[in-house]
């Protein structure tokens, strides 16, 4: 008997995936068909993958082709797969032609010709209305967010106002297909959805304006430095039937995704303790982050990141929180917040002019988590137990600027008309609104001297 595999991720089912299944089965006389699993895409960068895992078989069974089909997990599993099997011929489509050379040491491969024009990206997109985004502000995190947006289907960025607008020329010049605009308001006529990554103090006008005029948005954390503000911004939305999301890319992370349900899952037993400390030491004070008129400061620029672990993990109902900082012409350089819940207390660091460790560790009953620096961009991190032989490392893979997981997920919410979102829920961004606020008004706040 001649045994034949085959994989592919086989999304929205097309007869290029039948054709080539038809041409690997007559290779042989059984046909084992590999598919790729949720994760194993996303480590893959297919982040838009439109069925998910078993939805992806039950259509690999129905061509009845497949004799056997299994899950493809990771890399380097096609040799264990062949091995396993007994498998006499590797087959795939053309467009992989040389890709998979090196498994001849292990039997004999085989390109197949592939069908032409179809393929599951053009279904994908000729299903979908693209998103075309503005993006309001011309900064830093609006030239990451340009490169990061193309790795996700159905948007497109094509719009850009600030209000300095030689800074959105030029990001425009170096991005071909967007129009630089001369006002917010006419940019809000030809967009679908609006980036809002100005400086903090803007983002609630800017984006009750976009959802005024039926826009998503999405915006750039912190959200806004005042409760009332965040709610209003998502009664509104919902009110509007467009979607209202905060920006967090630690939230959308992948790593930070799975450590959260692991912690969840009671892996370390009960969290007890949350330390998570974030510094970014600058020197030039006249840059923004030292600018009291413009929300300058260690809380309102870093705290968004330490307190998603901590209300990710132990909710919104915080019995107590304080902040001890240390001041530099009106604004906090230095800033340790110290959070207490019914059955846990949480401490983080934040500081602009002062330097410290930037690691995160979770500590519970059973065990703690480790997570390195820079741990909110995170690919690494481990669980740690009494007995170390029950410790674990976990890896993944941190994408350049890691904001395409939020982007994806943005569209999504659009797609689905989910108001809110189990990585980020709105109380949770509100929770956080809410900090800034008592931050704001200096509510059980203390600060330390200078020398
Ligand atoms: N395939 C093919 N002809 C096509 C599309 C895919 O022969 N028109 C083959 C691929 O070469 C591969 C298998 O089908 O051997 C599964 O491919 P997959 O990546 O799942 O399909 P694509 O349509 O290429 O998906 P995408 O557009 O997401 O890359």
């Amino acid at each position: 008997m001649t045994k034949v595999i085959t994989y592919g991720t086989y999304d929205l089912l097309h007869q290029g995936h039948i054709n080539l299944l038809r041409r690997a089965k007559a290779l042989g006389d059984y046909l084992i068909v590999g598919v790729t699993n949720d994760n194993f895409d996303l480590e893959r960068g297919k982040l838009n993958v439109r069925n998910n895992v078993l939805e992806r078989v039950e259509a690999v069974r129905a061509t009845g082709l497949a004799d056997m089909i299994i899950i493809e997990d990771y890399v380097g599993q096609k040799i264990d797969d062949i091995q396993k099997y007994d498998v006499d011929i590797f087959a795939i489509g053309s467009d992989w032609e040389g890709k998979f050379d090196y498994l001849n040491e292990f039997c004999k491969v085989v390109y197949l010709p592939r069908t032409e024009g179809i393929s599951s990206t053009m279904l994908r997109e000729s299903q979908q209305k693209i998103v075309h985004i503005g993006i309001v502000g011309a900064g830093r995190i609006a030239k990451r967010f340009i490169p990061e947006s193309t790795y996700v289907n159905g948007v497109k960025v094509t719009a850009i106002y600030d209000p300095c607008s030689t800074h959105a020329i030029e990001l425009a010049a170096h991005n071909k297909g967007i129009q630089v605009y001369g006002s917010y308001s006419d940019m809000l006529n030809e967009v679908d959805a609006v980036y809002v990554a100005s400086p903090h103090l803007s983002h609630y006008p800017l984006a009750k304006e976009a959802i005024s005029r039926g826009k998503h948005v999405l915006i750039e954390t912190p959200m806004t430095l005042d409760g009332n503000e965040a709610t209003e911004l998502f009664a509104m939305a919902e009110q509007n039937h467009v979607i209202a999301m905060e920006a967090n890319k630690t939230a959308h992370c992948p790593a930070f995704r799975h450590l959260i349900v692991l912690i969840k899952s009671g892996l370390i037993g009960d969290v007890v303790d949350i330390e998570a400390s974030l510094s970014k030491l600058l020197s030039d004070k006249t840059l923004r982050e030292f600018d009291t008129q413009q929300a300058g400061g260690s809380m309102y620029e870093l705290a968004s990141y330490p307190l998603l672990p901590i209300i990710k993990l132990l909710g919104c109902n915080y019995t107590d929180a304080r902040f001890y900082s240390k001041m530099e012409n009106g604004v906090d350089v230095f800033t340790r917040g110290i959070m207490l819940y019914d059955n846990a207390v949480c401490s983080f660091k934040l500081g602009l002019g002062v330097k410290t460790e930037g690691n995160l560790v979770i500590s519970g009953t059973k065990g703690y988590a480790y997570v390195p620096a820079p741990w909110w961009k995170t690919d690494y991190f481990e669980l740690r137990y009494e007995d170390q032989n029950l410790n674990k490392k976990y890896f993944y893979k941190w994408d350049e600027a890691g904001l395409r997981h939020e982007i994806q997920e943005f569209i999504s919410c659009i797609y689905n008309h989910r108001y809110s979102t189990s990585r980020l829920r709105r109380k949770e961004s509100i929770a956080m609104a809410r900090l800034m606020e008592q931050f704001a008004h200096r509510i059980n706040f203390i600060e330390i001297h200078n020398h």
